[in-house]
């Protein structure tokens, strides 16, 4: 099964802005769920959730074999974890026809390339219901400055391995809710330089 140690130490801090920003009863999509251990922890700590996992096809499985040994386990009352769905933010139809009420994604902005970063913004705010949330955690720059050294150092290896990834800006992101109709309305301090960015979908 896949693991990711980030996801046990980053759990409980996006855990706490979840419980803050989340209405109650919500249907969540999460895009790029990887190891799945952020969807299993929520869905186990949060009452009335109904948490959507995905992935590109390649991820489905293994990320389904999380879903399969630990999604019914635990489960908060009324709380159910999803099996895995097939989704690449660059295929326009893979896109679930929603409504949810959020969308959520940890650590895919810095990996997908700009084209997919675009998509994965026209495609939330194509999923969201009027007033739903698009929830971004991971680390980000500001204007083109890092927030820590750690930040630009990880930002210069991931330039190194593929020139197409790389920590994203803010600024940018903000651009690009913006043309969808998605309004800025947080940007929460995590541990380790990590931020969580929210938007909320215009009605
Ligand atoms: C660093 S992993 C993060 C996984 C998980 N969210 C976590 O926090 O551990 C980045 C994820 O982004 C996903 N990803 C990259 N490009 C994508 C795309 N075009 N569409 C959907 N997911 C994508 C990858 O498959 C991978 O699972």
């Amino acid at each position: 099964m896949l693991y990711s140690p980030a996801c046990d130490r980053n759990a409980a801090p996006i855990l706490a802005v979840l419980r803050q920003w989340l209405p109650a009863g919500g249907a969540v999509l999460e895009v790029g769920s990887g190891s799945g251990q952020h969807g299993v922890a929520f869905t186990r700590q949060l009452a009335q959730l109904i948490w959507q996992p995905s992935e590109r096809s390649e991820g489905v499985g293994p990320l389904q074999e999380r879903i399969d040994a630990e999604g019914a386990e635990h489960a908060a009352p009324g709380s159910r974890l999803l099996p895995a769905m097939a989704l690449d933010v660059l295929e326009a139809h893979a896109w679930p026809a929603g409504p949810y009420n959020a969308v959520f994604s940890a650590n895919t902005a810095h990996i997908m390339g700009e084209p997919a970063v675009a998509a994965f913004f026209n495609g939330s705010a194509g999923v969201l219901a009027p007033g739903g949330l698009l929830l971004l955690y991971g680390p980000f720059c500001d204007n083109g400055v890092h927030t820590a050294e750690s930040n630009a150092a990880f930002d210069a290896h991931l330039r190194s391995i593929d020139p197409a990834m790389g920590v994203r800006d803010s600024r940018d992101l903000i651009q690009l809710a913006k043309g969808k109709g998605l309004e800025p309305v947080a940007d929460l301090p995590l541990p380790a330089n990590n931020r969580v960015l929210i938007w909320r979908r215009q009605p």
